[in-house]
């Protein structure tokens, strides 16, 4: 740290994202991305729009608010488009929390929570999950706090039921609900159809994972009209033109593939019961999940090796260094063939395994 690095950014921990090797090629199921490729109508608009580069994107990302807006069946004016769902998250917090307003969430759920707060100076509280890594609703009911929950939640994969995110809804009235839908596509019910009855919930959702858009970092805040407004003042204070245009024209015409997108989750969901039914063959304890990933335990080998052997045959998965989860690693869906490629990968490590106890 620099000695001019202002001592208000002392204690923060920059969130650490899931590998991005450049030097060697591996299957990567470690960071929730899709395995298929966007839909191929939208390269030739993406090459398109570069040719205007020289020209700034629209400040208002119209097209694409418009696209969104038709897609969900609300207003223009209740949807924000965002570099990534992690800018809405950022603005959804730093709006309506402050060191008088708290914001609550789980002990266990997506690590950039306890990060934004930390850079916007915003005291949080975290709340236990249940043994089995559910989250009891009872815990968030009327808690007169913000709070913000992942539905599906990360890196567990288990979601709530629509009607337990709307007694958290409900029970708020004076307090915002952000429900962070990065994995709703996968099997969850989304709390937009909320949006009609409630105007203190914000819904944010991402196009890096159902829509295979992760590389062109796009996202979007759904909320009422009033509630959008304020982010988008902070959004106009720190990055103005913050969708670049290529990636509004391919974020339009992704919602226009519709059929793609259907497929490609259902795929996904496929391939989700097939690794599971497997790995639980194998012995692993996987919690049920509603997203684009499992969250996996053994107990022939701890959290830790699992993820460096699977890393040193190519294959890389995401394990986390809090202990609360030490045991465990969260395996991306990937297509059929990768997640034949990690089983037989695990079934290798398994037999290397017993070969070296046998010679012990
Ligand atoms: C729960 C959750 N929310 C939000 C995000 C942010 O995704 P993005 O910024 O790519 O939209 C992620 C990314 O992994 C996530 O796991």
């Amino acid at each position: 740290m620099s000695k001019y690095f202002s001592p208000k950014f002392d204690k923060l921990e920059p969130y650490i994202p899931g590998e991005q090797p450049q030097n060697r090629e591996y299957i990567k199921l470690n960071t929730n991305e899709s395995p298929f490729d966007p839909p191929r109508e939208v390269v030739p608009i993406i090459r398109d729009e570069a040719r205007k580069l020289r020209l700034y994107s629209d400040p208002e990302s119209t097209e694409l608010t418009q696209a969104i807006a038709d897609y969900y069946g609300v207003e223009p004016t209740q949807v924000l488009v965002t570099n990534g769902s992690d800018e809405a998250l950022n603005y959804a917090f730093m709006a309506f929390s402050d060191e008088d307003r708290p914001i609550v969430f789980p002990e266990i759920t997506y690590g950039f929570y306890p990060v934004i707060c930390h850079l916007n100076q915003i005291p949080f509280q975290t709340i236990s999950l249940r043994e089995d890594f559910t989250i009891d609703v009872r815990d968030y009911e009327g808690v007169g706090k913000n709070i913000c929950i992942a539905n599906p939640n990360a890196p567990t994969g288990i979601a709530l039921s629509l009607e337990e995110i709307e007694q958290i809804v409900r029970t708020n009235p004076d307090n915002i609900i952000i429900v962070d839908e990065a994995y709703v596509d996968f099997g969850a019910r989304s709390a937009v159809p909320l949006l009609y009855r409630y105007d203190n919930l914000i819904v944010t959702q991402t196009f890096s994972k159902s829509r295979s858009l992760a590389g062109g970092r796009l996202g979007f805040a759904l909320g009422s009209a009033e509630l959008i407004a304020d982010l988008k003042t902070l959004k106009n204070s720190c990055n103005p033109y913050n969708v670049n245009r290529m990636t509004a024209k391919a974020g339009v015409q992704t919602l226009r593939e519709n059929t793609y997108f259907k497929n490609s989750c259902q795929a996904i969901q496929y391939n989700r019961r097939y690794t599971r039914r497997l790995l639980e063959e194998l012995g692993f304890q996987v919690l049920p999940s509603s997203a684009n990933f499992l969250f996996v335990r053994t107990d022939r080998i701890s959290g830790k090796d699992f993820y460096l052997k699977m890393k040193e045959k190519g294959i890389l998965i995401r394990h986390f260094d809090d202990p609360k989860i030490t045991d465990w690693n969260r395996v991306t869906i990937g297509t059929k063939v990768q997640m034949d490629k990690f089983l037989e990968t695990v079934r290798e490590i398994f037999r290397e395994q017993d070969t070296e106890q046998e010679e012990n």
